[in-house]
């Protein structure tokens, strides 16, 4: 059988290959800091490269290994880094290949921690960066200097969900021989591969849709073998690889992506349009609606808009804050992608160290709650919804 011809399901599923070891039908988990080598000539030539095999966990381990090979063929790269968790993938992904005085064009409108790597931890290393509108291609291409190594961008972005054009980014930034990240969080896999739009490497947050369970902090890399060789060998001096067992959990998750990810589209679009014909409600962002100002963008690069939804109720701030104490299934909690559904308030919590100015650039309002709609029953986060809204309207007195 031509294997790159299956299905993703499919290929999520057996992704990892079926030569596990003492015939597993299950990859284990490998606990295990070390590995044992036959001879002194043995453990020399590992070290030296000139055979295959494992040194030490923080190199490389079985099960974190099982888990690079399913997330490479899913995005369709060469090779993949499982970090341990998305912001040491962040920092993966620059590290290796900057130097004092590189420059990164990065999207405005990023999860706030990001935003702050780049734009302050990196910034005090001496590495400059521009942080601008990439949906906005003429601010891509005039923020390109003679220094910059990296064009890194959210798309959908988090918590706004704005779309970046993935293809003509790429067009840009390669003319100039600039390497384009995309973090594809939110999209996942399964939605959008943005290295088959001209994306150089992907990045995820694998806390959130591709482990899915709410039980594992992740992040990885996926790109050319030459992109991730350079990546792993840079974890591996940083040491900041993931757990075995966290890969174990992380692949386990992996392997219902699909079909998580069909309930999710399913759910985020109802609850879209829900929110966006009820009379509280002020403004809706979620890439699937027409009303949403990338949707032709996002129509072209997603298959699926996922379950990532902004919105804005009628009586600003006070509302926002008070919607969030009345739901009942909903939980209020940060983070995403998870299999129940969450609310949050960007302003106050995942986005609070990012500076006012800045928010206020990115339309990330202080009344603005993000909702990652899980996979319970579309029906009941409707209502769940319904009744929150009622009583904080009630509450506010709007
Ligand atoms: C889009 C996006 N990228 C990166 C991160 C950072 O990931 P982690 O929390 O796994 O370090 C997050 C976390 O919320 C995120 O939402």
């Amino acid at each position: 059988m031509d294997k790159k011809k299956l299905g993703f399901t499919t290929r999520q599923i057996h992704g990892e290959g079926h030569d596990k070891p003492m015939y597993a039908h299950v990859m284990p988990i490998f606990q295990t800091s070390t590995f044992s080598f036959e001879s002194p000539e043995h453990g020399a030539d590992l070290f030296a490269g000139k055979c295959k095999g494992h040194i030490y966990t923080r190199l490389g381990n079985p099960t974190t290994e099982a888990l690079e090979r399913t997330l490479a063929n899913l995005e369709g790269g060469d090779d993949a880094a499982v970090f341990a968790s998305g912001l040491a993938a962040v920092h993966g992904v620059f590290l290796p290949f900057v130097k004092v005085g590189d420059h990164i064009v990065s999207g405005d409108t990023l999860y706030g921690p990001c935003l702050n790597m780049i734009g302050g931890t990196f910034a005090k290393w001496g590495i400059k960066s521009t942080f601008v509108d990439t949906s906005d291609l003429d601010a891509v291409r005039n923020a390109i200097t003679p220094d910059t190594k990296f064009c890194f961008f959210e798309s959908p972005a988090n918590p706004t969900n704005r779309v970046t054009d993935i293809v003509a980014v790429s067009e840009i930034c390669h003319e100039k021989g600039v390497k384009v990240v995309v973090d594809n969080t939110f999209a996942t896999p399964f939605n959008q591969r943005p290295l088959e739009f001209g994306a150089d490497i992907v990045m995820h947050s694998a806390t959130k849709y591709l482990n899915g369970h709410g039980d594992v902090i992740a992040g990885c890399l996926i790109g050319s073998e030459d992109d991730i060789a350079a990546i792993r060998h840079f974890r591996g001096n940083f040491g900041s690889n993931i757990s075995p067992f966290d890969s174990f959990l992380f692949l386990r998750g992996l392997k219902t992506l699909s079909m998580r990810m069909e309930v999710h589209n399913k759910n985020g679009l109802a609850v879209a349009k829900y929110l966006e014909s009820h009379p509280d409600v002020e403004t809706v962002s979620y890439p699937g609606l027409p009303s949403h100002p990338n949707h032709e963008v996002a129509k072209k690069q997603m298959s699926g808009f996922g379950g990532m939804i902004a919105f804005e109720l009628k009586g600003g701030f006070e509302t926002a804050k008070e919607v969030q104490k009345h739901t009942e299934i909903i939980i209020l909690a940060v983070s995403l992608g998870t299999i129940d559904s969450l609310i949050q308030h960007p302003a106050s919590m995942t986005h609070s160290k990012v500076s006012k100015e800045l928010r206020d650039q990115q339309g990330l309002t202080d009344s603005l709650v993000r909702i990652s709609v899980g996979c319970e029953d579309a029906e009941d986060l409707i209502a769940d919804l319904d009744q929150a809204i009622a009583k904080s309207k009630a509450a506010v007195g709007v």
